[in-house]
């Protein structure tokens, strides 16, 4: 497959409009699933008082907030002006700045500690992401980034994904980029660390769960949250909408009375070290 710089330019656009339109529902949808990645991730950087930390794609600002709870010196970093506004509302002490994962402003070796909490699969390029995050750090830096496990173990994502694509035509012109799932087997993730040259790499798996008071609470997430699957949904007929809508609420009602109310969609968390010499 050949992925030319229109393409790269055509899914980074896509993005860019797509977190415009998801800011102002994302801490009750998604962010209540993100932040339980939260203190693994504090963990992972071996976080400390005093350390200089990068959160990018830090989105409403959760992993910075608590590498500042913790004492630490965090910048978070976002694309998206509405999720920036909305971190700065949420945490005002926080310093947020505007900025491209894949074309960080910062000097080399400017941070002890770098996190990407659930940006990976939104970057047109992971690898140049992965590469930025290793120039910022400096030497014994640790790096830190999440992504979202596949739907043999992530029974609400996949829930979502079976439902659509059992209904929908997903050729509508949704731009190419990094699949889903891309990075949800460890072995990628770790080959991904190899060739950006981080060492000490591990992966590990957090237990994480969409919390569901009833089916409508699925079904929000996919009409307010879910952004590629919108963009595949929108241009159905209201006929195959229809159809995804009810199957969805049946689906949800089910798995809230398996999973009690919390239906599992577990993280990767991979981390490592620069070492340099
Ligand atoms: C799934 S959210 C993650 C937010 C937050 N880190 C969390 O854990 O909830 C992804 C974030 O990545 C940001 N984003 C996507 N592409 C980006 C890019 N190329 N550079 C910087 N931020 C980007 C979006 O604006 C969004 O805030």
């Amino acid at each position: 497959m050949t992925i030319n710089e229109a393409d790269y330019k055509a899914f980074a656009n896509f993005e860019t409009d797509a977190w415009v339109k998801l800011s102002e529902h994302y801490d009750t949808l998604a962010g209540q699933m993100t932040r339980q990645a939260v203190d693994a991730i504090m963990d992972a950087i071996e976080i400390r008082p005093g350390v200089e930390v990068l959160d990018v794609a830090t989105g409403p600002g959760y992993v910075a907030a608590a590498a500042q709870h913790r004492g630490a010196k965090p910048i978070g970093v976002d694309f998206s002006p509405d999720m920036i506004a909305d971190a700065r509302l949420r945490f005002p002490t926080l310093t947020i700045e505007q900025g491209d994962a894949e074309s960080l402003r910062y000097a080399d070796a400017s941070f002890d500690a770098v996190v990407c909490a659930f940006g990976m699969l939104h970057f047109p390029r992971p690898g140049k992401a992965l590469a930025e995050a290793y120039r910022v750090l400096r030497p014994d830096g640790r790096h830190a980034f999440t992504v979202w496990c596949g739907p043999a173990k992530n029974k609400f994502f996949g829930m979502i994904g079976d439902i659509v694509l059992k209904h929908a035509n997903p050729t509508v012109g949704l731009p190419t980029g990094p699949s889903q799932y891309m990075l949800s087997d460890p072995m990628v993730c770790a080959a991904l660390m190899d060739a950006a040259t981080f060492d000490d790499t591990r992966v590990q798996e957090v237990p994480c769960y969409f919390a569901a008071k009833s089916p409508s609470d699925v079904l929000a997430f996919l009409r307010k949250c879910a952004l590629r699957a919108i963009y595949i949904v929108d241009r159905q007929s209201p006929e195959v909408r229809a159809k995804i809508e009810a199957d969805l609420m049946d689906a949800g009602a089910k798995a809230i009375e398996q999973y009690s109310g919390r239906i599992p969609c577990p993280v990767l968390l991979t981390s490592g070290t620069k070492r340099t010499g």
